[in-house]
C-alpha cells in the first residue's frame, strides 16, 4: 500500500462554476462518425431520417450539451452548400483531409435535426482553409436569419421554416497545422478570422466565436501563435481554442498517466497569454477557453496507414480504448475542472467510432468503450461549483515529468442539491492509495456511493464480443467518520467517484 494521500476541500474555496458545455463532444465527417455512426439508414434501430436509435440513446445517457461539427480537418476543404437541399442533387467530393469520398448524404440541416433528437446544441465550424468571409457570412445567414433574404429563404425552401439559431461558431480549425488545407501563419489567420468573425456578428450579433489556438502544446509556434491571433481577434473572438491528444506508443504507462500534468501547464500558459494580450490592450474583456478537441489517440495510427484512399466512410481513427486510457481521460477531465473559471467549453473528440466513447458495427450493435465511463460520471455528477483541491500526495518521476502526484483529484459542490462529488484517480499501477479527505466545512453527511473503475489488466478493452469487460462497480470503501473526514482506499490504477449527500 502506498503512503497516504490527503485532500482538503472547503465549501467557500471555489475555483469557478462549471459551464456544462465542458462536457461537449465532436462529430466530424471522418471515418464512420457520421455514416455508420450517428446515421445508417438500413440499421434495425434507424428512425425515419436514418439516425441510429441505439447511438442516440447512448449519446443521451452521456448528457452531451454541445457537439462540434462538421470538422476538424474536414471543414477546411468543405463547401457547406454541398450538404443542403435535395439529397439526390448533392455532389460527391474528394475529401482531401482524410482522403475519402464525401457523399454529402448528411449536411447541416440533418445534423441540426440529429442535435434536436439528441437533446444537444451544435458548435458549428466555418471553413477558413479554402474559403473565407463570404461563405462564413452566408452560412450564418442561412442558419440564423429568420427570412426575407437569399440564404434564409433558401433554408426555408429546403424545409426549415424556422432559423436554427446556432450560437457557437468556430473560426476554422487548427489553422497552425501544416496538415491543414489552407494552413496559415498566425498573422494571415488572425486577420482572416477577425474579418470573417466581424461579418458573421454583423449578420447575427448574438453569436459567440472561437478563434483557433494551437493544435497541440508541442507545436513549434506555441504560444506565439496565441499571442498574435489574440492580438488580431481580441475584440471579435470570445474564446480561444486548445487541442490536445495523448498516446502511449512507447508503452510507458507511468509517463502516459502523467500526461495531464502537461495539460495543466498547457491550459495555464494559454490563460497567461490571454491575460497578457488583455493587459496590452487595456481591455476589460476576459478571453475564455474552448478546449474543443481532447482525448487519447494513437492506437489506430498503424492500421489507418494501410487503408485504401477514396472510399466512403472507411474505418478511420477507430481506437479501441484500454483501461489505462480511461484513467488518462479521467485525469484530463480533472484538468478541465481545475480551470473551470476559464475553460468554458470542451469537446471530447470524438463521439462515435472515431476516437470515441461509443463504438458501433455497421448493421450491428453499439457499445461503450472504457473511456465512456469517466466522461459519463463527470458529465452527470460534475456540474456545480469546483472547489480548490488542496492535495498532498506521494509522488513519482516519470520519463517526462518530475513530482507527479499519485493522486489526481477534484471536488464539485452542487449547493442546491446539497451534494458533493469527488473525482479521483490513483496513478499508482501497483499499489492501492489510502486517502484522507478533510471536509469539515460541510458539517455532517453521508456517502451515497463510491464508484470505482478498476481492472487487473491495464490493457483490457471493451469489444463487441465483450462489451462489459471494463465497467464500474459501486463497491468502493469510502467511509465518512464523525470528525468530518472521509477515509477511502483507492485501488491501484483506478478512477473513483465518491458521491456525498450533505445533511
Ligand atoms: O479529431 C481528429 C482530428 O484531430 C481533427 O480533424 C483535427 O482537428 C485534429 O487534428
Amino acid at each position: 500500500m502506498a503512503q497516504q494521500a490527503k485532500m482538503t476541500i472547503d465549501k467557500d474555496f471555489v475555483i469557478g462554476e462549471v459551464d456544462e458545455r465542458i462536457y461537449g463532444s465532436f462529430i466530424e465527417h471522418l471515418g464512420r462518425a457520421v455514416y455508420g455512426g450517428i446515421y445508417e439508414t438500413d440499421h434495425p434501430t434507424a428512425d425515419e431520417q436514418g439516425f441510429r436509435g441505439d447511438v442516440l440513446s447512448l449519446v443521451k445517457e452521456l448528457q452531451v450539451p454541445i457537439v462540434r461539427y462538421p470538422g476538424g480537418n474536414f471543414v477546411s476543404g468543405y463547401n457547406w452548400e454541398d450538404g443542403v437541399g435535395p439529397v439526390d442533387k448533392r455532389p460527391r467530393r474528394l475529401e482531401l483531409a482524410w482522403r475519402t469520398v464525401e457523399p454529402n448524404w448528411i449536411g447541416f440541416n440533418e445534423f441540426m435535426d440529429w442535435c434536436r433528437k439528441a437533446g444537444t446544441d451544435a458548435m458549428m465550424a466555418v471553413n477558413l482553409g479554402t474559403r473565407g468571409i463570404d461563405d462564413a457570412r452566408n452560412l450564418i445567414e442561412y442558419s440564423n436569419h429568420p427570412s426575407g433574404s437569399y440564404w434564409s429563404d433558401l433554408r426555408r425552401s429546403h424545409g426549415y421554416e424556422k432559423p436554427h439559431n446556432v450560437k457557437t461558431w468556430c473560426l476554422g480549425n487548427e489553422m497552425d497545422g501544416p496538415w491543414q488545407i489552407g494552413n496559415k501563419t498566425s498573422v494571415e489567420y488572425g486577420r482572416l478570422a477577425n474579418e470573417a468573425g466581424k461579418a458573421m456578428k454583423w449578420v447575427d450579433p448574438s453569436i459567440e466565436l472561437v478563434a483557433c489556438g494551437s493544435s497541440a502544446r508541442t507545436m513549434p509556434t506555441f504560444p506565439d501563435w496565441e499571442a498574435t491571433v489574440l492580438d488580431l481577434t481580441y475584440d471579435t473572438a470570445d474564446y480561444i481554442s486548445i487541442h490536445q491528444y495523448y498516446g502511449n506508443p512507447k508503452k510507458d504507462t507511468p509517463n502516459f498517466l502523467a500526461q495531464s500534468v502537461g495539460m495543466d501547464s498547457f491550459i495555464n500558459t494559454v490563460i497567461a497569454t490571454c491575460d497578457y494580450v488583455q493587459a496590452k490592450k487595456r481591455s476589460k474583456k476576459q478571453m475564455l477557453l474552448s478546449f474543443d478537441e481532447w482525448n487519447v489517440w494513437f492506437h489506430s495510427n498503424e492500421q489507418d496507414r494501410k487503408l485504401e484512399p477514396w472510399t466512403i466512410a472507411p474505418p478511420q481513427l477507430e481506437d479501441v480504448y484500454t483501461h489505462e486510457d480511461a484513467l488518462v481521460v479521467g485525469c484530463m477531465l480533472i484538468s478541465l475542472l481545475k480551470r473551470a473559471d476559464r475553460v468554458k467549453m470542451a469537446c471530447l473528440a470524438q463521439l462515435v467510432n472515431v476516437i470515441a466513447p461509443i463504438m458501433t458495427r455497421n448493421g450491428g450493435p453499439a457499445w461503450k468503450q472504457t473511456i465512456f465511463y469517466p466522461f459519463l460520471h463527470a458529465s452527470v455528477y460534475g456540474r456545480g461549483k469546483v472547489l480548490v483541491p488542496l492535495v498532498k500526495s506521494p509522488k513519482y518521476d516519470s520519463s517526462e515529468y518530475t513530482d507527479v502526484p499519485y493522486l489526481e483529484a477534484i471536488a464539485v459542490y452542487r449547493e442546491e442539491q446539497e451534494e458533493v462529488t469527488i473525482f479521483a484517480v490513483n496513478r499508482h499501477t501497483d499499489e492501492a492509495l489510502p486517502l484522507d479527505i478533510d471536509l469539515r466545512s460541510f458539517g455532517a453527511g453521508s456517502i451515497v456511493e463510491h464508484v470505482v473503475l478498476e481492472h487487473e489488466d491495464l490493457k483490457a478493452t471493451n469489444t463487441e464480443e465483450f462489451p462489459d469487460r471494463v465497467k464500474p462497480h459501486s463497491a468502493g470503501n469510502a467511509v465518512w467518520s464523525d470528525n468530518g473526514h472521509i477515509e477511502a482506499t483507492l485501488a491501484k490504477a483506478s478512477w473513483n467517484v465518491i458521491r456525498l449527500k450533505l445533511q
